[in-house]
């Protein structure tokens, strides 16, 4: 755990200071919350239920909350219980636990490229080595990279980093190839309500379970999260799997933290039973999917030159990779923060360090003016860092 992430630790400190335009990090716009809504519920759920809400709960979850997660995922295809369900300390936890459960001291990753960078620092006490899988790219081979490792990683639904939904064609081959290793393979899938433009693709759990219809037990690990449906602070999230995998699971999860919060789960269980996800969903995609225009105009305006970049048509982040290669975005960090605006190089998602070609800009989090502002000050450090490299 010495191995610290220098970069990291950077923005990290400057998110802190409030004239700096903050395009690094993942966050929510918080005036989507339904705070009042939110706070009732949790004084009617300490008053009414003070065992379930303040006292130690049962390791894998709530049973009510695993059984509303089991409903609200099943298909007639792919039948979900409660056995199927673990509750876990929101989306990083269980990426924590699938280490622990799996990984063996410098075990193999085959890990979607560029990477989650807290899925990265989750794995970094086992030592993993990677093997990259790379969707749409010419050497992408999902069955060569799952064989023999000890499991795949994958973010389908607008990857965090690269904003890249993987197609409907590469999931199928996926779970395909998941099936023909016997490799354990993550859905990692904190973005999957955030589409902006088209219809959400099926998710590889439900490919996976249309192979053998009924009680599910494939070789698919599917990872949700209320951090990006509702609030990162109720600190909640789920892992639907083979009924071996959660057993084994939620072993590993009575050595961390013996259960998530009771109050949390019981605010999320409300929460679902009143469908404030779904009716918070309108103006949260409404905004983001201003915002994330308004960043894609700005960048067309000031760093067309510079940078190029797919339109994402979900999650949070543009990915964008420099034109010119003496555009190195780790030593563009510290000329962007002197400019006031702060973003995240790909150095930190890559395993060995070594992508310093691209950067990651969020639009979820900043007003369409900031962004566009963000995004001069942003071709001005370009500018300068390039004048003073030879
Ligand atoms: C791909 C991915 N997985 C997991 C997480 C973890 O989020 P949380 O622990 O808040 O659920 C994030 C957060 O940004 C993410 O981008």
């Amino acid at each position: 755990m010495s191995r610290t992430n220098d970069v990291t630790s950077i923005f990290l400190a400057a998110g802190q200071d409030p004239d700096l335009i903050n395009l690094a990090g993942g966050l929510p716009e918080p005036s989507v919350w339904p705070v009042a809504e939110l706070a009732d519920l949790a004084a009617e759920v300490v008053r009414d239920h003070p065992g379930e809400t303040l006292g130690y709960g049962p390791i894998p979850g709530l049973p009510a909350l695993r059984d509303l997660i089991a409903a609200r995922f099943s298909t007639p295809e792919t039948q979900l219980s409660r056995d199927n369900v673990l509750i876990t300390t929101a989306g990083m936890q269980a990426l924590e636990l699938t280490g622990k459960v799996l990984l063996e001291p410098g075990g193999v990753i085959a890990a979607q490229s560029p990477a989650y960078l807290g899925a990265l620092d989750a794995w970094i006490p086992h030592e993993p080595r990677y093997r990259p899988m790379k969707p749409g790219s010419n050497d992408y081979d999902p069955f060569a990279a799952l064989d023999g490792a000890q499991f795949g990683y994958t973010v389908p639904n607008f990857s965090n980093p690269s904003g890249r939904l993987v197609t409907l064609a590469e999931r199928r081959e996926l779970v395909a190839a998941a099936h023909a290793t016997g490799t354990w393979l993550i859905e990692d899938d904190p973005y999957g309500v955030l589409y902006y433009d088209g219809t959400p693709l099926p998710r590889m759990l439900h490919l996976s379970g249309a192979e053998n219809p009924g009680p599910y037990d494939g070789p698919i690990i599917y990872m949700g999260s209320l951090s990006k449906e509702l609030t990162p602070g109720l600190r909640i999230g789920w892992v639907i799997a083979a009924p071996e995998m959660i057993a084994a699971m939620a072993a590993a999860k009575q050595g961390s933290d013996m259960c998530t919060a009771g109050l949390s789960q019981m605010l999320a269980l409300r929460a679902f039973q009143r469908r404030i996800p779904e009716r918070i969903l309108p103006k949260m995609l409404e905004t983001y999917r201003a915002r994330r225009d308004a960043l894609c105009d700005a960048m067309r305006d000031h760093l067309a030159d510079h940078l190029d970049w797919q339109v994402p048509a979900g999650g949070m982040f543009v990915w964008a990779t420099a034109r010119d290669a003496r555009l190195d975005t780790d030593a563009l960090l510290p000329r962007a923060l002197e400019h006031g605006v702060c973003i995240s190089p790909s150095s930190v998602f890559d395993p060995e360090g070594r992508d310093r070609r691209s950067l990651r800009i969020n639009f979820t989090l900043n007003a369409p003016d900031k962004l566009q502002e963000g995004a001069r000050r942003l071709a001005r450090a370009i500018r300068a860092l390039l004048e003073e490299t030879p």
